[in-house]
């Protein structure tokens, strides 16, 4: 019990934590914290930011932040708690954090139902984003043992083992019910509530997250590795340097952590003034780096 209120003090200090969920463990942190969904980016040890799903407790909380269409709410019913994900657009006044979605415009959710995993969330009341608690490359954990291995030193959430030691299976809707990845419930039950042949590309195979993560593209050209700023244009730092042109700093220390918290929210700032274009600095390719520098040039081209 007091453990739970010990995850949800690190969750409010904008921390991470082992998370129990009926599929897999979980890597926890405050999905409207920039700086927590960072540092599991940084954690996973992935070269790209996959979107994260967003854990809730109740179909109410998640309609405050995703539109639910006709069919998704079939789906809530029938499912919910439980191992199923949906991808729906985001709400306009949406408090997830764009860095949880990758800057894409829907966000995916679902309700686990690990008591522990429910107890938290509405403890916590605001969602938690949770993807395996893994390094990349390595086997999902379906124990507090196997999350521990990858992760000697984080604070792990003691619940029983996944019961599914599956992750959940992802729908989408574009518009119609689409399988985005087999997982905890079985297509047939899906099709069977929806009374209609799911779409899928590939039966039983995973879309590849890299080819679903159309970039974020702003209104404006992005110019990278800029030493100066052209007539017109805002110019994004990173780090101590160029002080004197700076309009806004992903990290003033040089942190890739930090920037890569803050690369969401100031490229739509800066997309929002009337300029020439957004010049950006220098990134190193370390770390968070070489995925901020991945997300970059997508946005640049
Ligand atoms: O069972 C699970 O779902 C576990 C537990 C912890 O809840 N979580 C999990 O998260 O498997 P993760 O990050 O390993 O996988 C999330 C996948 C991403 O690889 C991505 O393909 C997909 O969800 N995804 C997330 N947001 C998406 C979006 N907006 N559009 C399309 N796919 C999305
Ligand atoms: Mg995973």
């Amino acid at each position: 019990m007091s453990n739970v209120n010990d995850a949800i003090d690190i969750l409010n200090e904008g921390g991470v934590i082992g998370l129990p969920t009926e599929t897999v463990y979980g890597l926890g942190g405050d999905a409207t914290n920039a700086k927590a969904i960072a540092s599991i980016y940084a954690m996973k040890g992935r070269p790209h930011f996959n979107p994260l799903i967003v854990h809730g407790y109740s179909p109410v909380q998640l309609s405050r932040i995703v539109t639910f269409n006709e069919q998704a709410k079939l789906l809530a019913r029938a499912f919910w708690p439980g191992p199923l994900t949906l991808v729906l657009p985001r709400q306009v006044d949406c408090q997830v954090d764009l860095l949880a979605g990758a800057g894409l415009p829907t966000l995916a959710v679902r309700i686990p139902s690990h008591p522990l995993a429910l107890e938290l969330l509405e403890k916590f009341q605001r969602p938690v984003v949770a993807p395996s608690a893994n390094l990349s490359n390595h086997l999902s954990p379906t124990t507090k043992a196997m999350v521990s291995h990858d992760f000697p030193s984080l604070f792990v959430l003691d619940g029983r083992a996944s019961v599914i030691g599956l992750e959940s299976t992802i729908i989408g809707f574009d518009p119609i019910p689409t399988l985005l990845r087999p997982g905890g419930i079985p297509i047939e039950q899906i099709e069977e509530v929806l009374r209609y042949p799911l779409n899928y590309a590939q039966k039983g195979s995973i879309q590849a997250p890299g080819m679903l993560a159309k970039h974020y593209a702003p209104n404006h050209p992005l110019r990278l590795n800029a030493m100066e700023k052209h007539e017109g244009e805002v110019f994004l730092n990173f780090g101590p340097g160029f002080e004197g042109l700076s309009d806004l700093n992903l990290s003033p220390k040089g942190d890739i952590v930090e920037a890569a918290s803050n690369l969401y929210a100031m490229i739509h700032s800066l997309d929002q003034l009337i300029s020439a274009g957004i010049a950006v600095a220098p990134i190193p390719t370390h770390g968070l780096g070489l995925a901020i520098n991945d997300r970059l040039k997508r946005a640049a081209s």
